[in-house]
């Protein structure tokens, strides 16, 4: 078989988020998220885990850091635990929490790692939520307290930076199903709190541009392609809705101040909480934009089911699956990649998150996790497909660079090119992270030539 096509000007790295590798819950002035509430809740996680330990991360990073140096990482995606940083319900800082990620962004640029900070990866301070989350507007203010004090603490190192993390997955299960923190549900909850996310990531992301000399700025949306079921016209138009709902709801009002309700009625109930210059204020020129996709969804139209009136197709038989039985669809990627490719006001795209989880066995030190090498191996060849074919997509994530704590499911569902065992948080390199290091490897020797 021929080489890839390796181009040289892109980036490889892996992606982790606070709340699932960090632990150390309450250590150092630490408060609680409302993940750490959430998982005190009867029946909401998986076998009742938590992250209070989850990987030890923050006690073990140096450890960590050199491991990502072995894969020979060129970059690494981390998020900020807010309540490290900002612990009460007031302006006092938490001067351990601001040391540790100091600590941890020193240690990455020694080591020749391009740090990508993504500043809300759901772990929202419990006092905020005490005041009503994400549905209260005056959130945005603290949002923009927050931003500005992370970028004044790191902005002189950090230059690469993602506000939030699939704002319609922590907005859809946490605020309107109630299956994630903070278990909100209902429309009101779902609506107002999407729109005052979009309100806080253009004035997060402004704040950074005016601190920061020199920022990136982007964001990162969840995509999942989607396709009629047949080629019918209801079919059509269910896919056409999922794709509205999982795909652009969070991305069109940016590029254009408009929410796309116009195929898909019910997205209308989110112009009660607009107010006069909203939409405006939503816009942003982004740097990049960040996809993290994992597997595609056959969609079918269904009048029985209300509201969204579609049903999801079951995986083919026969289809490749992950633990998460998400159906393998390498070419899942590509197809979102040219879709989000024909935005003209899209500059530039990571994949920001990527990969897959499996039941994987420890066996004499070793996990030969073939299946994932064959996961990454036939994502990336479709990025870059999409990339030699002209959309402007410069770097790919492995989620996740460990097994952590998979939020509802606990741990049960492992992702990590690095093994976690937790029961003596020894780490081991998994053969998909030294295949991933050797590919990386590769790359740079193409660059040689
Ligand atoms: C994404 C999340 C990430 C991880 C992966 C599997 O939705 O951003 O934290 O849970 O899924």
């Amino acid at each position: 078989m021929s080489a890839p096509y390796l181009p040289s000007d892109f980036l490889w790295g892996a992606a982790t988020s606070a709340y699932q590798i960090e632990g150390a819950h309450n250590a150092d002035g630490k408060t609680d998220s409302v993940w750490d509430t959430f998982t005190r809740r009867r029946r909401k996680i998986r076998n009742r885990e938590n992250g209070n330990i989850a990987c030890d991360h923050y006690n073990r990073m140096p450890e960590d850091v050199a491991l990502m140096q072995r894969l020979g990482l060129q970059a690494y995606r981390f998020s900020l635990a807010w309540t490290r940083i900002l612990p009460h319900n007031t302006s006092a800082l938490n001067a351990k929490g601001i040391d540790f990620y100091n600590r941890l962004i020193d240690r990455l640029l020694a080591a020749g790692i391009r740090p990508f900070m993504t500043l809300y990866h759901w772990d929202l301070p419990q006092y905020l939520e005490d005041q009503g989350g994400w549905t209260n507007r005056d959130i945005v203010g603290r949002f923009e307290e927050f931003v500005s004090v992370s970028a004044k603490a790191f902005g002189d190192r950090v230059k690469d930076f993602i506000v939030f993390n699939e704002p319609m997955i922590f907005l859809s299960l946490g605020y309107l199903l109630g299956i994630h923190a903070p278990g909100r549900r209902g429309f009101k909850s779902f609506f107002s709190s999407s729109h005052h996310v979009l309100l806080a990531q253009a004035a997060g992301a402004a704040v950074l541009r005016s601190e920061v000399a020199g920022a990136q700025v982007g964001t990162t949306i969840s995509a999942t392609a989607a396709y009629a079921a047949t080629n019918t016209i209801p079919d059509r138009a269910a896919a056409r809705r999922f794709d509205t709902f999982y795909n652009t709801f969070y991305l069109e009002p940016v590029l254009t101040g408009k929410y796309p309700t116009e195929h898909f009625p019910v997205l209308k109930k989110i112009e009660r909480h607009i107010r006069p210059g909203d939409m405006e204020k939503i816009r942003y020129d982004f740097d990049f934009w960040g996809l993290n996709t994992y597997t595609r969804k056959r969609v079918k139209h269904s009048r029985f089911i209300p509201y969204i009136r579609w049903r999801e197709l079951k995986n083919p038989v026969g289809a490749k699956e992950t633990a998460m039985r998400w159906e393998i669809y390498p070419e899942g990627i590509y197809d979102l990649l040219k879709k989000y490719a024909t935005y003209e006001s899209i500059k530039k795209i990571y994949i920001t998150e990527n990969g897959a989880a499996f039941h994987d066995q420890l066996v004499a030190g070793r996990v030969a996790d073939t299946y994932r090498i064959e996961y990454l191996k036939e994502y990336t060849a479709q990025v870059l497909r999409a990339k030699a074919e002209g959309v402007p997509v410069a770097g790919y994530f492995a989620w996740s660079l460990f097994d952590n704590f998979e939020w509802a499911e606990g741990y049960h569902a492992r992702f990590g090119l690095i093994y976690v065992d937790y029961l003596t948080q020894r780490r081991y390199i998994k053969d998909s992270g030294y295949w991933y290091r050797d590919f990386i490897k590769s790359v740079w020797q193409q660059k040689a030539v």
